[in-house]
């Protein structure tokens, strides 16, 4: 177990997520934000999530509730956040302009040695770090939200990230009970949007075709492709649905091609098309001043899939 400092910039929703799964590893975390009041009412979520997750067995690693809570502390100084740091974890609103200004004030506060790891979600780590330097110690390392319960994250380095910086931010993301992986090359939107916005775009065409009703449209997600999606990706439902991937290919690859298509250019999502999904949102999930309740009913789905995803894996091991 590691007592090494970890320094988070930002006490949102995701650098409160980042403080406890790094805490949960046995770092020593700093958190900074610039709002005080942020800071503080992020150390009282943090108290109620890790009792929650400890009441639903939930809780990573092997220390007590108490012992993460305690590994992570606050300030109102950034310089006493980043101090002797060996990584640190920038969760600040997704601007560029406010990325850059943060990063150009850490990297005068930092060694040679410190990794510099950002939470972005769209933003480039080119055109984040250009201006750096320290820019080789730069790497964005994207969570899923909830990164709690959905534990995949983009790696994604610029051109010229130090290859170590690659590795070591594996190991903590690892450490902290996250599953990294490795976005080769920079893209807009990485992998995990890419994939996600092609599925709005064909999903936003056939609404506004009257193919299909928004709330068939969603059905078809969760009761159909998302319980496969659950637990394995695109390829490996193909090769479990024909006689392994070549199979799939010589079956299925020209009628995908020919369906792929007939797909339209991108649109933007707006106006009577988004009127309407709205409307059929409002009568599946409720209204939206009850909003709050549906999140409830989501996460409860979420802690429930989680930990049956950690119990079947744990089963994989022992019958290893
Ligand atoms: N919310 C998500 O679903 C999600 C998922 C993955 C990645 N991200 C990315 O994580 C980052 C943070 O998102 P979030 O949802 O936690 O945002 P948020 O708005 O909840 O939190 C941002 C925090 O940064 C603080 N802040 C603003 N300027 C600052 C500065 N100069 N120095 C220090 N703190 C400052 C704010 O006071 C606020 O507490 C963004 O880049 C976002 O794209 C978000």
């Amino acid at each position: 177990m590691s007592a090494k400092k970890i320094g988070v910039i930002g006490s949102g929703l995701i650098g409160r997520s980042f403080a406890m799964l790094f805490a949960s590893a046995g770092y020593k975390v700093v958190i900074f934000d610039i709002e005080p009041a942020q800071t503080r009412a992020a150390k009282e979520d943090i108290r109620e999530q890790l009792a929650s997750l400890e009441k639903n067995g939930l809780l990573k690693g092997s220390l007590s509730r108490q012992q993460q809570f305690d590994n992570i502390s606050t300030t109102e100084n950034l310089e006493e956040c980043v101090k002797n740091a060996f990584f640190i974890q920038e969760c600040v609103p997704e601007r560029l302009d406010i990325k850059r200004k943060v990063w150009a004030q850490v990297d005068k506060l930092v060694g040679d040695d410190v990794i510099l790891s950002s939470s972005t979600s769209a933003l480039l780590p080119s055109a984040i770090s250009e201006g750096l330097t320290h820019k080789n110690r730069f790497i964005i390392s994207h969570p899923t939200n909830p990164p709690f319960y959905c534990p995949a994250i983009e790696v994604v380095p610029a051109g010229w990230t130090d290859p170590d910086v690659i590795e070591k931010t594996f190991t903590v993301l690892k450490e902290s009970g996250l599953v990294p992986v490795l976005i080769k090359k920079e893209v807009p939107g990485f992998v995990l949007n890419r994939i996600q916005y092609a599925i709005i775009g064909e999903c936003y065409r056939l609404i506004k075709d009257g193919v299909v009703s928004p709330e068939d449209c969603d059905t078809i997600m969760s009761q159909g492709l998302g319980l496969r999606y659950a637990f394995m990706g695109p390829w490996e439902t193909g090769y479990l649905n024909a006689e392994g991937m070549l199979s799939y290919g010589e079956r299925y690859a020209d009628m995908i091609l020919d369906i792929q298509k007939s797909f339209g250019p991108p649109e933007r999502i707006e106006g009577p098309t988004l009127q309407a999904i709205h409307a059929s949102m409002e009568r599946l999930a409720g209204p939206v001043q009850d909003i709050q309740k549906r999140r409830q009913w989501r996460d409860k789905r979420l802690i429930a899939l989680a930990k049956l995803k950690r119990d079947l894996d744990a089963e994989d091991q022992a019958g290893k």
